[in-house]
Order: C-alpha cells, then structure tokens, then sequence
C-alpha cells in the first residue's frame, strides 16, 4: 500500500529554533503530514536533534559546558519550541542514540568495503598554539569560491558552497584567531562520481520536483563530483569504526541524515515492534519525503541518496525533496547574536500559534526567499479574523440567538445563489487538494479562503437578519448552507490552523474526536444539531498600536 515517510531537516541542538527554520523545513512537513492524514493515508512523521558537528562543540566550549549537557538542553528546548507549535512529529528523536551510532557505523563500513571510501593524506590546518587541526568551523576565512570574507570551515554563508575546510583562503583559527600552519593528516573520502550515472539518472526522472531544487542538484553533477573528506579529528561525533582510524569521527553531513532512519528505529522500538522500521524503509512502496531548507540541497540530493544507493541492504531513495528559500525578518536574516530575532515566548504570550502558522503558510518561502513582517503579520491574522473568525460568529450566535443554538434545516427548494455556494465545495477541496499534494502551500490557503469569502458575501447578500422577519423557513436555510461552508473551511485550512479548526468544529456543533478530519466536503446531516456551547472569540484582531511597540523592539547589535 501507498505509504509516505515524511522528515523535516534534523535541527542542531545548538540553540534554539526561529521562525526562519519554521518556515523551510518545519511547517510545510507538519502540514503535509496532517494533510495525509485528512486523506486516509499511512504516513509517519519523522525528526529529532543532529547532535554532533563543530558549530556545537565550538559553542559548548565557549559556554564551559560539557557536549552532551549542552545538547541535552537544546534537544529539549527545541523539542519543546516545536510542541507549542503544533508541529507533530511521530517521534523526535536525537544523533545520540545508540542505534543510530550503530548504524551510522555500518554506512560507513558498507561503503568503505566496496570501495566508495577510501583514506588519502591531505594537507590541512593545524594551529599549533591550540594543539589541533582546524575541523570545519574551527576554521574561518574568505571563501574559495565567491570570495565573501565569512566562510566558516565547510560552509561559506554567502553563496551557500559547502566547502572543504582546508581550501579556505587567509584562514584563521576560531579559537585564538591565529593563523594556522599546513599539516598532512589521513582522512575518508567518499567517492561521489561513482554514484554520478545512478544520481544523474533518478533526478532526471524527477519531473514534478521544484526547479529549484532538481536544477540545483543536476548542475552540481554537472560541475563534477569532486572526492569528500567524511571524517575529522575531533572527539565529539560518531566515532569512525576502524583500527587504524582511532581518535577519528564521522563527518557531521555523513551521519546525520542516517538520522532519519535511526530515528525510525527509535521509535519502531518504542512501539513494541523493533523490526517494523524495515516496512518503511525497504518497501518500495514507501514515497520518502525530506523538507528541507535550501541551503541542505547538495546533502539531500547528492551525498545521502548516494550513500543510500551504496548500501547492501534494499534501501529506498527520496521520492522528493520539496526544499525550500529563505525566511527573513523585516529584510534580513533572522540573527539571536546580531539583536534581530523575536522572543518567541513573549511572542506567544501575545498572539496565538495559529496566527502565526497562517501568516507563515500564507506567505511561505516556496519559490523565493519570503520574510516576516510585523505589518504582513498584524495583515494577515486579521484577514483570517476578518474574514473567517468574523463569520464564525455572525453565524453561530444569530443561530443561538433565534434559533434556540439548533442549526436549521435547510428547505428542499434552492435559490441559485444556495447552489452555486454548495455546488463550490467540490471544486474547492479538488483545487486546494491538488495545491497541498504539490507543496504549494499558499495557493491551498488562497484557494480555501477564497471559499471564506464566497460565504461572507453569501451571508451578506441574503441577509438572514432581514429573512428572520420576512421568510423564516428561508432564513434558515441560509443559516444551514453558510453553516455548511464554516465546516468546510475549517477542514480545508485543518493543516495550517489544527486548533482553530478544532474549535470551529466543536463550535459547529460536531464533536471533533482530535483525529484529522477527512478531506472532503461535509456531507452529514445538519439539521437540528446543537451548536458547541463556547462562545469565545475565536481570532482577535491586532492593532496598528501593539504592531508599533513590536517594530520598536526590533534593534540590531550592528
Ligand atoms: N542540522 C542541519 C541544519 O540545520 C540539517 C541536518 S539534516 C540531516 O542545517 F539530514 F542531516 F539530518
Ligand atoms: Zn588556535
């Protein structure tokens, strides 16, 4: 049977998480995901910390704390982050697990015995007054290729390259700022142009990928694969499962991905069925989903499909990489340390996760870099306020308020404007479908709005207050059709706003269980069903004042 084994990028436990990283690689996935669900099918959701790598330890350092303590915390704090936000994973899961050490070990041994890996000498910094050699980000520098002055060891910031840390121009150590010598020292190279042929082939195929992301990785084929250094000499990390490569630890970008599979281990196991990861991970009939953010493309595209294929046993490859651009603060990139970030806690002391998911859904980085701003923020909750939170309660409370809380029947004879409304759902739920199978998130959400509208205007122009006096089996038909389109709104924007279309579900009466519900229209009776009995506010709307506080709040360090 059809079955999706949906991942988002595994964040480093190196801080924690922002809107930006929300916007790439968290939100689409969750909204996939419970998409999936709304249409029956098997899927499960798959995370966790990417524990190892310099940008961690080079940090831990600094604060004096020790590696595993430090990404306890963050694992914690970003679980947590992603809690508050709705975002359900099937299980979290973290590079620190004893299966995925085990595992990482025998990717690394498959490929290195059929010859993919091979060790070489090759020269590299070393910065004598620190005593080691320069891994990754302990290194920083010009780039090699675009000459911005901020690469960091393996990944320069500007153009987005992943580096080899030891091409680095007028290098520098991270840690005392000297400038460092050249030594040789063995590492393993995996040899990606053998897998060049089969990668070639696959993304080829790869037809309804975004372009972005195909183009991106064909290119990189094109340009050559060049050999990659997959170990270092640090002493935080997988180690490498070799005699004579003792002190030696995977590369960060090798094991982590394995990740995705460790953690389907993690969680078969927690379930009481250890072996049951292999029906996800050897069945061909498993579409494997990686959400990613851009600057992964090469390691979701290249180097983890290549490993993939150079294992004995019957892996499956991704079925897509939807990756995605940039998510922005207010023109720049979101910044802890630079002063431009928002306190998530305070943010959410004030306005609710949905509004949040709505205003990144809406404005999603899907085919270019996109960005938060505090007035695209406050426009967009209040479009949502406005234009479905508004009719929620125009509708309901004129219900309770004369009609005893029950919604009406609706007669049997029909007014055009009754059937063109009802005769939408349909083609609404076909369109906005289509939009989240294909990662298009936004036009899902326009599409369903749109239907929002259709039912303001339809709510409007019958004008049911008037009817009340004049036709009152009229009135409530009106009542039980605009009913009718509330229902179907909540389940069509179920992915991006769950809670809210929740409440409006029980609000409607219907006694929503928590399990996703089913993407279609609502074809139950309505007649005579009793309306929840919680009045609250649905949506609030936000005021230019609270807006202008927020801005002012916005100061960069530099
Ligand atoms: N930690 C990486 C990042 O934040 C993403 C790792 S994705 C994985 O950029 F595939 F390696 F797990
Ligand atoms: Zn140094």
């Amino acid at each position: 049977m059809e079955k999706y084994l949906v991942t988002s990028a595994l964040p480093y436990a190196n801080g924690p998480i922002h809107f930006g990283h929300i916007a790439g690689a968290y939100l689409p996935a969750d909204i996939f995901n419970r998409f999936l669900r709304q249409n029956g099918k098997e899927a499960v959701y798959i995370c966790g910390t990417d524990e190892h790598g310099v940008a961690i330890t080079i940090n831990a350092e600094k604060e004096g704390v020790p590696f595993k303590q430090y990404v306890d915390n963050y694992h914690r704090v970003i679980k947590e982050f992603f809690d508050k936000l709705n975002i359900r994973f099937d299980h979290f899961s973290r590079t620190t697990t004893p299966e995925h050490y085990a595992l990482s070990q025998e990717f690394f041994l498959a490929l290195h015995g059929k010859g993919y890996i091979k060790s070489a000498a090759e020269p590299q910094f070393y910065c004598a007054a620190c005593g080691r050699f320069l891994a990754d980000r302990y290194v920083s520098g010009a780039c090699p290729k675009c000459g911005a002055d901020n690469a960091r060891g393996d990944e320069c910031t500007k153009c987005g390259e992943w580096l080899d840390p030891s091409r680095i121009v007028s290098p520098a150590c991270k840690v005392c700022g000297r400038k460092p010598e050249i030594r040789q020292a063995t590492q393993y190279f995996i040899d990606l142009e053998a897998f060049a042929p089969q990668l070639k082939d696959w993304l080829e195929s790869k037809k309804n990928w975004k372009p972005n992301v195909r183009n991106k990785a064909l290119s990189l084929i094109e340009e050559g694969l060049v050999k990659r250094a997959i170990t270092r000499d640090l002493s935080w990390g997988v180690p490498v499962p070799l005699e004579e490569a003792k002190g030696k630890v995977l590369y960060v970008w090798f094991e982590a991905p394995i990740g995705y599979i460790s953690a389907t281990m993690e969680w078969a196991r927690l379930n009481g069925k250890p072996e049951s990861w292999k029906d996800w991970w050897f069945d061909k009939e498993t579409k494997l989903v990686h959400f990613i953010g851009k600057d992964n493309i090469i390691f979701h595209t290249i180097m983890w499909p290549a490993m993939l294929m150079g294992q004995d046993k019957p892996y499956i490859i991704p079925e897509n990489v939807p990756g995605n651009e940039f998510y922005n603060l207010e023109g720049r990139q979101f910044s802890k340390s630079e002063g431009w970030y928002i306190d998530t806690a305070d943010f959410f002391s004030k306005y609710g996760v949905d509004a949040l998911r709505y205003a990144i859904a809406s404005n999603a980085p899907e085919t270019s870099d996109s960005q938060f701003t505090w007035e695209d923020f406050q426009a967009r909750n209040n479009e949502l306020a406005d234009g479905l939170g508004n009719l929620v309660n125009r509708c309901f409370s004129f219900i309770k308020k004369n009609f005893g809380g029950r919604i009406p029947a609706m007669a049997a004879d029909l007014k055009p404007e009754d059937k063109a409304l009802l005769d939408g759902f349909s083609a609404v739920f076909a369109e906005a479908g289509n939009s989240y199978y294909s990662y298009k998130v936004r036009q899902a959400v326009s599409q369903a709005m749109a239907l929002a509208h259709a039912a303001n205007k339809y709510f409007n122009d019958t004008a049911p207050w008037t009817l009340r006096k004049t036709d009152l089996a009229r009135c409530g038909t009106v009542l039980n059709i605009a009913s009718r389109a509330i229902i179907n709104i909540a389940i069509l924007l179920y992915p991006v706003i769950p809670d809210t279309a929740f409440k409006i579900l029980a609000k409607a009466g219907l006694s929503p269980d928590g399990k996703a519900p089913q993407f279609k229209p609502y074809d139950g009776d309505l007649n005579d069903i009793t309306l929840g009995a919680d009045d609250s506010l649905l949506l609030a709307k936000i005021t230019d004042d609270q807006i202008k506080l927020e801005v002012e709040k916005l100061r960069p360090k530099n």
